[in-house]
């Protein structure tokens, strides 16, 4: 290594030193050895390059003269070399090809590659090269042959130098810089066979000249600024086989003298300002396999000699101004898979040789935005190859062809903008690889096809401005693909099949302006639908129409508080803040909505009867079965919904009589949620429990599964956890008894503080004990492999007394029959900015990890004060990705809840804020566990509490 870097120093600073002191070096080795100092060599390929070595003609990507044993070629394609082009390849005096591509070498390109006066090839090309290429490196250019600097970041003129290199045979300076005008005499390098200029900011024409490159096989100016006519002389470069202007600004006609191309099979002049008619004489291009006209000035009729063109495969004449009818000869084409004549003004009916079936490769067909008439031809022949089809855009009639049932293939159908009439026939579920179908601004009747759901791949359905009637087929539920579906501006009727909550993928679902009726679905997409999608239906109700359903939704009602308030026991403390009561005729009779009054009362009569007759007749036994928790006291089985079975898991009187004075008394719903009512209520021994009635009853499991996930649930006991006392089951009525705190919840602490009270605030020692005693919790749930699922402000409650929180609502999900993301993300749609993203992701498997997302959420709600989601005026500002922006910007104190009044040790609310940014990572095994959490809060603040220990 020293060798080569007293070697490097010399060579570096003067290159004329180092032959003196080198002289039993090879020439070779050393160059390369200093050519390898300069890169950087990230994955090592060049590793065999030793400098010991005598020959370096071992050496990876190094040939050698098997005579003279002189490296005369250097491949390093893809080697992932950086740095720069140092000097040490001049040294390399017989090197013939020198290929370094696909490489990340940077700086300029040296002018002293000009002495390498052997170099045939010289590929530069996919560096990250910049600067202008010297003047000097093509000076003596004699036997330069190919040139590639191609995919770079060079920039100025192209040298003039270039001209010289009369033997160049390809030069490749495509997508790079250059720019201004072509060196002169470019155009008689009458070597060239490729000649790549395409993709910089050339500005020149084509010169006449043109017509000595007699060897010119591909031509490619491709997206430069290139203008004027294209010179007749072109007709001369007879093995011209690819031709590419597309993208410059050349005008005028094509030269007549195209018709001599005879080898030409790629032409393409694509958005350019071409005019006047296409000639005949291109029929006798007959190589032509792609010919590309579109966006140009062209006009008038096409010439029948595109009949000639056997050999077409994609013809694209898009964007012009091209007249009068498709001609019939274009029947020949019979190799034609793409074909496209949008936005021009052909006339005519449909061309009936498209239709006929000679077209058997015909992939891609676009007549739309013309002037075509008439009816589409009903049969599609044999063109069940046809993946796209649009006829949009014209002034088609007649119905829409039985036919499409035929095009098996088909990806996209679009029959949109036109005049059809009649219904959408059934044949449409015949087309089973349909992606997108549009069929919007016609005049289509009848009913949408059930059939439809035989197109599984479909992803877009565009049925609007029609007059369209019936109801939305169910079986567009099983469109489990579906994103976009506008089917606003028709007739349609009924309700909304409820089933369509399960499309997954929906991104809009546009109903609007027709006669629907009935429930919006409720779930999935349907929480956010935007009320425009669902304006002007007379009938229609849910939250997005702003419209309660009848029977469904429970009127909302504002009580006089002062008229109730004394049927609160005293030792209710009311809940914070709670200025009036919002009640629902629901609550007004305490369980169930209307139709439940009659079975709600009279089961909680029930209740009380058999708790009587339990606490006279067999007390002894329920007061066993309690303590130990698994024998069921089990009542006489019946199927009538009011015989129920009451357990309780402590040794507390279970009695309900006051209990059911408060059941039905409207004040004593303490809150709802996703999973049902929480009503409050005393046993006689002035145990005060909460009771949650489970609105989810129709979705509970059998009664076997509920008690085994209502009695694992029980065992659940910590400081931090609710205690779940008991419960209560009948087919249509199911009661959680649990233990009641009298804080009230976290949210309400947080978010609520009554305005009077600004004092009530919880204090930073307050905010860190309830982040760890929620910490401590979910641990201990976990440890008992239960996930909580529904983690939230407004699940954490605060013991009044010591002020601790405890976990409410953990694993209720368990209840229900599966853990079925839909229902999951609907039950608790109310936690909203709380839901961990594996939740939308149907192949993530649900972990405790979303408890710890949750958690995270939590920890910064505490902390700032703020609620996950925060609508503001014309904003919504996610809370996480606020504090996530505000430590990146090292403003995160600012997120810290003003109420604080900077009463807080930043040295343990940034960490805290930080942890919750960890818990809220979008990868789940990324977040921490819960018990890892609790550590790291107890490490967090230990530093405090031993100091204040040292002070005191
Ligand atoms: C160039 O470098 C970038 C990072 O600097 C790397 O991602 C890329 O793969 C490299 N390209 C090549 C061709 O080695
Ligand atoms: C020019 O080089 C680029 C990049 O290596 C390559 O993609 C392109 O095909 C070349 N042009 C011709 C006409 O070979
Ligand atoms: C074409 O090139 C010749 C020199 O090769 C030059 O004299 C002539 O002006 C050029 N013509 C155009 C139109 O640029
Ligand atoms: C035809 O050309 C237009 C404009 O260049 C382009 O947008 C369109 O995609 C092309 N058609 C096909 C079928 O490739
Ligand atoms: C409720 O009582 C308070 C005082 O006890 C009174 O100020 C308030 O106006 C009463 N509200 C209503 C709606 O009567």
């Amino acid at each position: 290594m020293t060798r080569l870097l007293v070697l490097f120093c010399f060579f570096s600073l003067s290159p004329l030193l180092v032959k003196p002191l080198s002289l039993s070096l090879n020439d070779d080795v050393l160059g390369l050895i200093v050519f390898k100092a300069d890169v950087q060599d990230p994955t090592g390929k060049l590793a065999s390059w030793d400098e010991d070595d005598d020959s370096a003609c071992g050496w990876a990507g190094v040939k050698c003269n098997s005579r003279s044993n002189q490296v005369v070629e250097l491949n390093l394609d893809g080697f992932s070399l950086s740095g720069r082009l140092g000097r040490g390849l001049l040294q390399l005096k017989s090197l013939r090809k020198l290929s370094l591509a696909k490489n990340n070498l940077t700086g300029s390109i040296n002018a002293n590659f000009a002495r390498l006066d052997n170099l045939r090839i010289l590929d530069l090309s996919e560096n990250g090269l910049s600067g202008s290429v010297p003047d000097e490196l093509f000076q003596q250019c004699g036997s330069l042959k190919s040139v590639s600097f191609a995919r770079n970041k060079l920039s100025g003129e192209i040298p003039k130098s270039l001209t010289r290199c009369s033997s160049l045979v390809s030069l490749n300076l495509s997508s790079n810089q250059f720019s201004g005008p072509l060196p002169e005499g470019i155009w008689s390098l009458s070597a060239i066979r490729v000649l790549d200029l395409s993709r910089n900011a050339l500005e020149d024409g084509i010169n006449e000249s043109i017509q000595r490159m007699k060897n010119l096989r591909a031509l490619t100016l491709k997206g430069n600024r290139m203008y004027g006519a294209v010179p007749g002389g072109i007709g001369s470069c007879l093995l011209l086989r690819s031709i590419d202007l597309s993208e410059n600004s050349f005008s005028g006609s094509l030269p007549d003298t195209f018709s001599q191309l005879t080898l030409c099979n790629y032409l393409d002049l694509h958005g350019n300002s071409f005019s006047g008619e296409i000639p005949e004489s291109i029929g006798e291009v007959r190589a032509l396999e792609t010919l590309d006209l579109s966006d140009n000035a062209f006009s008038g009729k096409l010439p029948t000699s595109l009949g000639n063109l056997v050999s077409l495969k994609v013809l694209n004449l898009s964007g012009n101004s091209l007249s009068g009818p498709l001609p019939e000869s274009m029947s020949s084409c019979q190799s034609l898979q793409v074909a496209d004549f949008s936005w021009n003004s052909f006339t005519g009916g449909l061309p009936d040789w498209i239709f006929k079936g000679r077209l058997q490769e015909l992939q891609t067909l676009d007549l739309s935005s013309n002037f075509f008439t008439n009816q589409i031809p009903t049969d599609f022949g044999d063109l069940s190859g046809l993946q796209f089809l649009n006829l949009s855009n014209n002034s088609l009639t007649g119905s829409v062809p039985k036919g499409i049932g035929m095009l098996k293939k088909i990806d996209v159908l679009d029959l949109s903008d036109n005049r059809l009439n009649g219904s959408i026939p059934s044949e449409v579920g015949g087309a089973g690889s349909l992606k997108e179908l549009w069929l919007q601004n016609n005049e289509l009747t009848g009913n949408i096809p059930a059939s439809m759901d035989k197109c599984y791949s479909l992803t877009t359905l565009l049925l609007s401005h029609n007059y369209l009637s019936g109801p939305i087929p169910s079986s567009m539920s099983r469109l489990g693909n579906l994103q976009i579906v506008d089917l606003s501006y028709n007739n349609l009727s009924g309700s909304l099949p409820k089933q369509l909550a399960n499309l997954a993928h929906l991104l809009t679902f546009n109903i609007s302006h027709n006669q629907l009726q009935g429930q919006l679905p409720l779930g999935g997409f349907f929480n956010t639908i935007s009320p425009s999608s669902v304006s002007e239906n007379p009938s229609l109700c849910g939250a997005p129409v702003n419209r309660s359903c009848p029977g469904v939704l429970p009127k909302p009602i504002v009580l006089n508080p002062n008229s109730t308030g004394d049927t609160v026991s005293g030792s209710f403390p009311p809940p914070l803040g709670r200025k009036r009561i919002i009640l629902s005729i629901s609550a007004l009779i305490a369980i169930g909505a209307a139709g439940m009054i009659v079975i709600g009362v009279i089961a909680i009569t029930v209740l009380n009867l058999r708790v009587q007759s339990i606490s006279a007749s067999r007390s002894a036994a329920a007061l066993t079965f309690s303590g130990v928790g698994d024998e069921l006291f089990s009542e006489s089985p019946g199927t009538d919904a009011n015989s129920g079975k009451l357990v309780m898991f402590s040794t507390v009187d279970p009695d309900f009589s006051t209990g059911a004075h408060a059941l039905l008394n409207k004040d004593c719903e303490l809150g709802r949620g996703g999973f049902g009512a929480v009503y409050r209520t005393i046993l006689r021994d002035d145990h005060p429990v909460a009771i949650k009635k489970l609105t989810v009853s129709s979705l509970v499991k059998s009664q076997d599964d509920f008690e085994r996930e209502v009695k694992k649930l029980g065992k659940v006991r910590h400081p931090n956890i609710v205690a779940l006392e008991g419960y209560y089951w009948t087919p249509s009525l199911q009661l959680l008894i649990s233990e009641f705190v009298s804080g009230g919840s976290l949210y309400k602490h947080l978010h609520e503080a009554s305005a009077g009270d600004s004092k009530s605030s919880l204090s930073w020692n307050d905010r860190f004990n309830i982040i760890l005693g929620t910490a401590k919790g979910l641990a201990h749930l976990h440890q008992t492999n239960i996930i909580h699922y529904n983690i939230k402000s407004s699940n954490v409650l605060i013991d009044s007394s010591s002020g601790d929180p405890k976990v409410a609502d953990f694993g209720l999900a368990r209840l229900l029959p599966m853990l079925d993301r839909y229902v999951l993300s609907s039950k608790i749609q109310s936690a909203l900015g709380y839901m961990a993203p594996e939740f939308a992701c149907r192949t993530v498997k649900i972990t405790e990890k979303c408890d710890v997302y949750g958690f995270g959420v939590l920890v910064l709600e505490i902390v700032a004060g703020k609620r996950p989601v925060e609508y503001m005026e014309d904003d919504v500002v996610v809370l996480c990705e606020m504090v996530r922006g505000s430590l990146e910007d090292g403003r995160v104190e600012e997120c810290v809840d003003g109420e604080l009044k900077g009463n807080y040790p930043a040295e343990e609310a940034i960490p805290v804020m930080k942890l919750g940014l960890i818990c809220t990572s979008q990868v789940p095994s990324n977040r921490p566990d819960m018990a890892e959490v609790v550590k790291i809060l107890e490490l967090i603040r230990c530093p405090s509490e031993g100091m204040e220990e040292e002070l005191v």
